[in-house]
């Protein structure tokens, strides 16, 4: 028994689907245009927004704990404490455009880090309201009882991230995984034209899509949560041909693997293609 075990159990808590999926569908109502949950989610950014703007609040918050050790600091904690209260809304919606778009599992534990997260910011606020009003021991006992949660809630945080690669890059490992060199994946008659198919690549599932004489090819493992690519649609974007996945919708152009719409934020990798005698050949772009 390992101490973050117990964390399995709330990944199995079927009951708190009953919370997440009213909270799933009001943010996919509110949260839009497509434009604004892709900035959300840090595609632009190449990297989600959610942990880097976490930051702020955190460490204004674990900064004003440290303050409250020490004597005459004057109005110092009380300033942290408000850039923590400011900075967590901008966290806070970047984390629920992120959670609107994971599987169960991390949805039920998504929505308890979220939970624990409003409970610090509303002992946060009661602490600054009871400093200004100069009740400073019972403003320091509500800024550490917060402290407390958002630690235990930045420990949901972490599994979320490291046990379960949500905001991960699910490709990451490719370049390690697939044969180096030209590797032949079938005969170009036997392709579907304007279709899509995936075949293995050593152990890396390939998407290939012909047009014609051209084939295409990016790896199949979606980048935000290995979804199979193959199984989604091709559409357009920016008159290029692009596939979405059929997951959460992640849109990737085939040119190049990069991202149109997140959630994901990684490209895709892609691989070079060429027809040698009808047969077809790919190799991991350089
Ligand atoms: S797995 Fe989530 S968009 Fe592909």
């Amino acid at each position: 028994m390992q101490p973050f075990d117990s964390l399995d159990k709330l990944e199995n808590a079927a009951e708190l689907d009953q919370l997440a999926k009213p909270i799933r569908e009001f943010l996919n109502k509110k949260i839009q245009p497509q434009s604004l949950r892709d900035a959300l989610h840090g595609v632009w950014l190449g990297h989600p927004l959610h942990p880097v703007l976490v930051q702020v609040p955190v460490g204004a918050w674990l900064s004003a704990g440290v303050l409250d050790l020490v004597p005459k600091t004057g109005p110092a904690t009380s300033v942290l404490i408000g850039t923590g209260l400011a900075a967590a809304g901008p966290a806070t919606i970047t984390g629920w455009t992120d959670w609107s778009e994971l599987n169960t599992a991390e949805s039920r534990l998504g929505v308890v880090h979220a939970l624990a997260n409003y409970a610090a910011v509303g002992l946060y606020g009661a602490s600054l309201w009871a400093r200004l009003r100069g009740r400073r021991m019972r403003g320091k006992a509500l800024a550490y009882a917060g402290l407390a949660i958002v630690s235990g809630s930045g420990v949901l945080g972490g599994h979320l991230s490291f046990r379960r690669a949500v905001g991960a890059n699910h490709t990451a490992d490719v370049p390690d995984l697939l044969p180096s060199g030209w590797t032949s994946v079938g005969r170009l008659d036997d392709l579907p034209d304007g279709g899509l198919t995936c075949v293995d690549v050593g152990p890396v599932p390939v998407l290939l899509h012909r047009e014609g004489d051209l084939v295409r090819a990016i790896v199949d493992r979606c980048s935000h949560l290995s979804g199979p690519l193959h199984e989604g649609e091709l559409v357009q974007a920016g008159g290029e041909t692009c596939v979405s996945c059929p997951w959460h919708g992640s849109t990737f152009r085939l040119r190049d693997g990069s991202v149109v719409h997140g959630p994901a934020t990684a490209p895709q990798p892609v691989l070079d293609t060429r027809v040698v005698d009808d047969d077809v050949e790919v190799r991991l772009r350089g």
